[in-house]
């Protein structure tokens, strides 16, 4: 690509970076992967979210990285941390996991300035059957989104991606989060929608960088804001599951930033 293109905003206001973006974003992307890679032995039956969350705190602060949520919106935490009908931004508490819940736990640091945004589903003690398949489903839609990346595709040919594989399997696609355009900040254009037509939305770039993230219900799609003005949840409180990494976009494809660096992506793995 011609290097005087690097750096400008197309007409959706989306900006191009540059090979050198690439690396921070890279950086920044394994150090939130790590971080819930490492977590994983700290998620058990009896645990606290609360105390997740300061174990994630610790370990950002001992990357000499920041946390890109504490102080953001008056948001106070470190991660966002999920539990079973909680869509997303579930705030870490007192509230101890019980055997079989399962959880999204979200992190997001900032490295030399570069925003590293990711989210995985953990079990506490014995996954059900049921809860399997929607981690395993939603696990699946992320990358089917995934996969549809590359220059010239479009945004809604991701969204399109991920809803026909949800609803193929007589799931739901949240409608009321999504994902979005990030790199030297925490969220920029575009909205990643987890649903859409085909050849809709903004085209496809190398250089582009944003987040995937579905959350599927194994209910009805609708949500709700609880009063603390965070914690949404499923409106017929069915289970909800949620996976995000933050991607590049190539010359030929895609670059995921937060890939596990030990493979350890799945809640089952032992
Ligand atoms: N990490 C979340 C996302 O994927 C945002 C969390 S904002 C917070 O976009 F304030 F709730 F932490
Ligand atoms: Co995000
Ligand atoms: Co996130």
């Amino acid at each position: 690509m011609n290097e005087e293109h690097r750096g400008r905003l197309t007409r959706d206001g989306i900006r191009i970076h540059s090979d050198a973006d690439f690396a921070g974003m890279h950086k920044a992307g394994e150090l939130a992967a790590r971080i819930l890679d490492e977590i994983a032995e700290h998620v058990f039956v009896g645990q606290s979210t609360g105390e997740i969350d300061r174990l994630i705190e610790e370990k950002v602060n001992a990357a000499g990285a920041k946390s890109a949520t504490i102080g953001y919106k008056g948001y106070r935490h470190a991660s966002c941390i999920s539990v079973n009908h909680v869509v997303c931004h579930g705030i870490p508490g007192d509230k101890k996991l019980k055997d079989g819940d399962i959880l999204n736990i979200d992190v997001t640091v900032i490295v030399d300035g570069w925003f590293g945004d990711t989210s995985r589903m953990y079990v506490a003690g014995k996954l059900s059957r049921k809860s399997e398949r929607l981690v395993q489903v939603t696990h699946d839609a992320l990358f089917k989104g995934i996969e549809a990346v590359k220059p010239g595709n479009t945004f809604g040919d991701i969204g399109n991606a991920i809803q026909t594989f949800v609803e193929g399997q007589r799931m739901s696609v949240v409608r009321d989060f999504c994902g979005h355009g990030l790199g030297r900040v925490f969220h920029a254009p575009p909205n990643v929608l987890h649903y859409g037509r085909k050849g809709t939305g903004p085209v496809l770039e190398e250089g582009m960088f944003f987040t995937i993230e579905p959350m599927v219900n194994l209910g009805r799609s609708e949500t709700k804001v609880l009063a603390d003005d965070w914690t949404a949840v499923t409106r017929d409180k069915s289970l909800s599951a949620q996976f995000e990494h933050s991607i590049g976009v190539t010359a030929d494809g895609f670059e995921i930033f937060t890939l596990s660096p030990a493979g350890r992506y799945h809640p089952t793995w032992g």
